[in-house]
């Protein structure tokens, strides 16, 4: 074979070195390790009781792979890129440790199950680390709650005041949508927890192997049934991204709500320095920095999400290489999901509310007036359709005036409607207007402390 004068020369090397560029995987699946190391345990302890390996050497490779395991700890293992991923690192380690023996370890197991069980094992504990942080946020939410039963806020619907509602209902919404995202994890925590591990490359083994036994050992409820699905399928890591990316969907949610309430424009709370950033121009400032962070993480998580989704799609049975970029969306979307859990619950522990600046804020923009028109369906009898029609000439009124519904005087409403009383004068203020909503779920202060005495004793 004669070489190519026009860049045989050039690219003699060029293809080898460019291999390895693509090929390897070592930066980033050295996340792995440690389940790599307890993957391979299970497997050689279990090779050994099958009587497939001797038990000096599976003792031999218990010993080397503790030995691995304490240099990773130290910080010492030698990571060689030469050696492409996780998975023959360690067992290029093994071999320059124990010798021989180490080559027993690969017998009837395959890089291909070795990853989906190292990867199952590292989704399932990030679906664990995701519910702790949720479970976090909720507590700092109930407290807050706790202390605001009856502190009283605008209610929005358009971003318009809508109805005064009490601060601690409007963090309780959050902690019912965390609960939520929770269950999505425990879910696809279920789901996972299966073992690929005896799959081997795509069909299974002659070896008499028992996948039982290391599904146990690793705390697998049970092995999978199909071989070739063990090796080929990622659907679990895409279900710990779409809970992931719905649950970073709240928290950019609350995490708006932060930076709006912070601003001084609303004043509804404030921030402590430790969770403010000044400016370095503008000397009054104090930025809501790590709310805007949280707000902005969602981009990551989804961008995994889709990223993975697109990656697996028209992907044939059974593994191809392709499943290798699998690992990098999933550590970047939950270091940015544990990040931003972090931050959003040290936030709501960390607020404190402006009790005044809400209720000043709840009084624009005529709020009780569907109370208004609730009085007249109650007290005259009229039709909500026209009780809403008067409700909202009143405010007509007292915005001609400009003055607050309360202030609106008895004879201005009587001229919309003769049969209105001073009564109505009660069912006008905030304090009223939110007390008065007791249907289940709703924003009064007696039915918020039954939500919080609920979450205390279901978080605990
Ligand atoms: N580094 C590979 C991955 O992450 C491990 C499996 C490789 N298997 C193989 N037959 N090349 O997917």
């Amino acid at each position: 074979m004669t070489t190519n004068k026009m860049w045989g020369g050039r690219f003699r090397q060029g293809p080898a070195s460019i291999m390895e560029e693509i090929n390897t995987s070592i930066d980033f699946d050295k996340r792995l390790a440690a389940e790599d190391i307890a993957g391979s345990l299970a497997h050689a302890d279990m090779l050994a009781a099958k009587g497939i390996i001797a038990k000096a050497d599976a003792a031999k490779i218990r010993k080397g792979l503790t030995a691995i395991k304490r240099e990773m700890e130290k910080g010492t293992f030698p990571f060689r890129r030469e050696y492409e991923d996780i998975h023959l690192n360690v067992e290029a380690r093994l071999s320059e440790l124990i010798g021989k023996a180490s080559g027993r370890l690969h017998t009837a197991r395959s890089r291909n199950d070795q990853v989906a069980t190292d990867f199952r094992l590292w989704v399932r504990s990030a679906c664990e680390r995701a519910d702790a942080g949720l479970l976090a946020l909720q507590q700092a939410l109930v407290k807050q709650a706790a202390k605001h039963t009856d502190t009283i806020m605008p209610g929005f619907t358009h971003m318009q005041p809508a109805q005064p509602v009490t601060f601690g209902h409007h963090c309780l919404a959050y902690v019912e949508m965390a609960e939520r995202d929770r269950a999505r994890f425990a879910d696809a925590r279920a789901r996972m927890n299966e073992s690929p591990l005896g799959a081997a490359a795509l069909a299974g083994t002659p070896y008499k192997i028992d996948r039982k036994m290391t599904a146990k050992a690793l705390g697998f409820d049970a092995p999978m049934r199909n071989s070739l699905d063990a090796v080929a399928s990622r659907d679990f890591a895409l279900e710990y991204l779409a809970a992931a990316s719905i649950a970073a969907t709240h928290l950019s949610r609350f995490a708006e709500e932060i930076v709006l309430w912070t601003s001084p424009a609303y004043g509804f709370v404030r921030l402590s320095d430790s969770f403010s950033t000044g400016s370095s121009i503008m000397p009054q400032k104090r930025n809501p920095d790590a709310a805007e962070l949280v707000r902005a993480k969602v981009g990551r998580i989804l961008g995994a999400f889709t990223g993975l989704l697109v990656v697996v799609k028209g992907l044939a049975l059974a593994y191809a290489k392709d499943l290798q970029e699998d690992k990098e969306p999933v550590f970047a979307a939950a270091d940015a999901l544990d990040l931003a859990l972090a931050a959003i619950a040290g936030i709501a522990g960390d607020i404190t509310v402006n009790k005044q600046a809400m209720r000043a804020a709840a009084e624009k923009g005529y709020p009780t007036a569907t109370d208004l028109a609730d009085w007249v369906v109650t007290k005259l009898n009229r039709p909500f359709r026209e009780a809403h029609h008067i409700a909202g000439a009143a405010v007509a009124r007292a915005e001609a005036l400009g003055i607050g519904l309360e202030a609106l005087p008895l004879e201005e409403l009587k001229k919309i409607e003769s049969g209105i009383t001073k009564d109505i004068y009660k069912v006008l203020s905030l304090d009223a207007s939110v007390h008065a909503r007791t249907s289940l779920g709703g924003t009064a202060p007696v039915r918020v402390a039954e939500q919080v005495a609920f979450w205390k004793a279901r978080l605990s």
